[in-house]
């Protein structure tokens, strides 16, 4: 039997607000349609830009009460938090090196928050949001939405179930070739901002899409980095003063051993994540461009292609779908499987209720650690000399 997935009808059970996300911005559109598609929450305040008059034009334009437009982040977490019909969560989309502040502020007034990565420009940050959120009891999901397809739970699954055996051997790759040439003297904004160190931090490529790689491989596989050697180079210009291209080997804790390569001058590729694992008794392989299928070979077996929306699929995975296979579900899909998995974990707690593990089946500030983590343990290994270094 075919059924589609109902819409819950009831608007406004959870309040947002966003900082980021003026008209022309990328992701915070993503990030807006996402947490509205399956109805549990509500646009309700904003500090749209780092210029007010910006705040005031994309407010005016999403509709929002000029008086929950905000100036800054502190004006927006003060404010909101003051108020009876506040936000109950706050979502940050702006440039890496306002993450931070903003996500700080939030949970200093008592604010669940919603960030996208890379979580901070600093290790240090990052641990102390992970504290903060800890300590106040508050939720924080880090928007990896990639591990929100429903073939990426259906890896998952397997890997845990044993399905391919132990694993031996990861290799995942996101190539990208919109930087190919110096854009940012261009006026592409996006890229303006990542390729300068004040705004995007001590790495471009890997910050911004190798973290991608970082997320997905460790959430389907759970493997743990043990040490890494990587390889940071920089093309496409040369003024350009963060990486472009970076190669990075891995050996895991249990063994098994990894090779990730992240690239923005690979002429021909738009988003190309692809990740392999390889285990003993088979390999699973999930490529994003082309979302709804799993490729798997068991030992000995001829290669199967399973479809998205078959009831072959674990039902953990199966319930992440909205459609009957062969309709496409792609990206939106699974940014809101980010928000929707959240919003319901955030609706329990407001109801005093535990939260189980599969509550917190999104992609946390601890992921979010990792990820800067993970930055910086690459650019350490390529300044040395691409030299073999310890995670931990
Ligand atoms: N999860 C993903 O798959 C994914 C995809 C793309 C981007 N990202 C991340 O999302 C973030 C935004 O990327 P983007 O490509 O959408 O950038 P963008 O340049 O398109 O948008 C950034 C927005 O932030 C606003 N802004 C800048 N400084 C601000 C401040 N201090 N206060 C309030 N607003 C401010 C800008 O006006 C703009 O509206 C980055 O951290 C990026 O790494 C994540």
């Amino acid at each position: 039997m075919i059924e589609g997935k109902e819409t819950k009808t009831k608007k406004g059970v959870l309040r947002f607000g966003m900082v980021g996300g003026a008209s022309g911005s990328f992701i915070a559109d993503v990030h807006r349609k996402a947490a509205l598609f399956d109805g549990q929450a509500e646009l309700a305040a904003g500090c749209f830009s780092s210029k007010f008059e910006r705040t005031l034009e994309t407010g005016a334009k999403l509709g929002l009460d000029q008086e929950r437009l905000y100036r800054d982040h502190n004006e927006m977490a003060q404010k909101e938090a003051a108020r009876e019909d506040g936000i109950d969560f706050a979502i940050i989309a702006t440039p890496n090196y306002a993450h931070y502040p903003a996500a700080k502020a939030f949970l200093e007034n008592g604010i669940h928050v919603v960030c996208d990565k890379p979580l901070t420009l600093k290790v240090e940050e990052a641990e102390e949001l992970v504290r903060l959120a800890e300590e106040k009891g508050l939720l924080f999901c880090v928007t990896y939405a990639y591990s929100q397809y429903p073939a990426v739970k259906q890896a998952q699954m397997m890997v845990k179930n044993g399905d391919i055996g132990e694993i031996q051997v990861v290799v995942a790759e996101y190539p990208q070739g919109w930087l190919a040439t110096p854009v940012e003297q261009e006026g592409n904004k996006q890229a303006a901002w990542r390729t300068d160190p004040e705004k995007s931090g001590i790495s471009n490529c890997v910050g911004d899409i190798g973290t991608h790689i970082e997320n997905t491989v460790s959430y389907i596989t759970g493997l743990e980095i043990d040490e890494l050697c990587a390889r940071l180079d920089i093309f496409g210009s040369n003024e350009r003063k963060l990486d472009t291209n970076a190669h990075i080997l891995v050996k895991y804790k249990n063994g098994a051993v990894g090779n990730y390569w992240c690239s923005q001058v690979a002429i021909g590729y738009d988003n190309g994540l692809t990740v392999r694992v390889f285990g003993t008794k088979g390999t699973i392989e999930w490529r994003q461009e082309d979302p709804n299928y799993l490729k798997v070979v068991k030992l000995g077996e001829p290669v199967q292609i399973l479809s998205r929306g078959n009831p072959y699929f674990y039902p953990e995975a199966a319930q992440m779908s909205r459609i009957p296979s062969g309709h496409p579900e792609g990206y939106y899909e699974a940014f809101a499987n980010t928000y929707l998995k959240f919003s319901n974990a955030l609706l329990k707690l407001k109801q005093g209720l535990e939260l189980t593990e599969e509550d917190r089946d999104f992609p946390d500030v601890k992921a979010g650690l990792q990820g800067v983590k993970f930055i910086h343990k690459c650019v350490e290994s390529s300044k040395k000399g691409s030299i073999w270094v310890k995670f931990d």
